[in-house]
């Protein structure tokens, strides 16, 4: 398409959210020479540490969110859960990637899930619930265990609760305490994997391949890559994630989480329109990494390959693991990230480590 601006390099970035998603999306586009301006809310932000500027206010401040807007060429996000009102003020003023209605399907559970049924693509069975009345009767169509969740902004497990034979639905209704809420059948999965996608201005596809994602206290704890499905199912995961960036009109970079059943279905429990944590290996194991695509698509350059030259196992470093890093430094292969965050605390992610081994096959 001849409308897309190519920025070129010291161009400024402004990027939404300053967390080590930022930071990663930071250093990614220095080595291209641009520039990155965080926005964030926070006290500590981890992205500011490697961008050349920082707006600290918070998502419902108009005057700083459109001199943030005037004060940089293009704009992304490292949070999904940027209010859409944010977005919509910059997006007034400069382009935001991805845009405003990609974001307000992927901040709500159930607009996200009726989107992909939409679209053909299959999902855990699902109802919608306002109270206990409606919990009742999704429960009676979905039965136990099942999962609800609220509607909106969980993360981590975060604002979910498995209602389980014998448990009290008003009890599990109260532990989530949203208005709105989503319950979701339970899926015995034989594991769980994600692709990484991503759409250039000009609709171009790119994708790596699926990976296998294991979570301990509900975060992420271990990706290994390529994930040790069937042929089919990796050709499967990667169908599904192509035609939701195609159908959703991405410009950017997104993760999808999926289910793989016992019987080699494949199943979409999420979609984050952002780089993710189960990206993190295309940094030492890809010629482009996530963050670079994400800083190629914004900046109007053309995709890179997602070649991956090495296999990975990509560990997260959470809490007090992080205390592990010299002896990390010291193993051949390893691959060490850290991100600068002031605290350690309890499921606080403080860094994360890849290691590398020569590629195996497909
Ligand atoms: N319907 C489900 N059936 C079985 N396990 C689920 C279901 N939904 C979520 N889970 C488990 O909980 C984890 C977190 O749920 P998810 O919907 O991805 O929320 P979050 O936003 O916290 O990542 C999933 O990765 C999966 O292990
Ligand atoms: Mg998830």
């Amino acid at each position: 398409m001849s409308d897309i601006r190519r920025l070129p390099p010291n161009s400024i970035i402004g990027i939404f959210g300053g967390g080590q998603l930022g930071r990663m999306t930071a250093l990614a586009a220095a080595r291209l020479g641009y520039k990155c301006h965080i926005y964030a809310p926070e006290q500590d932000i981890p992205a500011s540490q490697v961008s050349a500027a920082t707006t600290r206010a918070s998502w419902d401040d108009a005057d700083a969110l459109e001199e943030f807007a005037r004060a940089v060429d293009v704009v992304t996000l490292e949070f999904e859960n940027v209010p859409v009102a944010a977005v919509r003020r910059v997006a007034a003023i400069t382009s935001v990637h991805p845009g405003a209605g990609v974001l307000e399907i992927c901040q709500d559970r159930i607009l996200e899930k009726a989107f992909l049924n939409r679209i053909g693509i299959a999902t855990a069975p699902w109802a919608e619930v306002t109270g206990l009345p409606s919990l009742t009767a999704a429960e009676t169509r979905l039965g136990r265990p099942a999962v609800l969740k609220s509607a909106r902004f969980g993360y981590d497990g975060k604002g979910q609760a498995k209602l389980i034979p014998g448990a009290e639905a008003a009890q599990v209704l109260d532990a989530v305490g949203a208005d709105r809420s989503i319950l979701e059948g339970f899926i015995d999965f034989a594991l769980e994997v994600s692709v990484m996608v991503a759409r250039g201005q000009d609709g171009e596809i790119a994708a790596w391949p699926a990976v296998e994602n294991r979570h301990v206290n509900h975060i992420l704890d271990t990706t290994i890559a390529p994930a040790r499905v069937s042929p089919a199912v990796v050709a499967e995961a990667d169908r599904i994630a192509r035609h939701i960036a195609a159908e959703i009109g991405l410009i950017g970079v997104m993760g999808v989480e999926m289910f793989v059943t016992r019987d080699d279905r494949v199943l979409v429990n999420e979609m984050a329109p952002r780089v993710h944590n189960s990206g993190h290996w295309t940094i030492d194991a890809c010629t482009t990494s996530q963050f670079e695509q994400l800083v190629r698509i914004v900046c109007g350059l053309p995709l890179g390959s997602t070649e991956r030259h090495s296999d990975a196992v990509m560990k997260n470093l959470v809490g007090d693991e992080v205390d592990a890093w010299p002896g990390i430094l010291a193993e051949p292969g390893a691959c060490l990230h850290l991100y600068g965050k002031a605290e350690t605390r309890p499921g606080r992610k403080m860094g994360h480590v890849t290691r590398l081994t020569p590629r195996k096959g497909r």
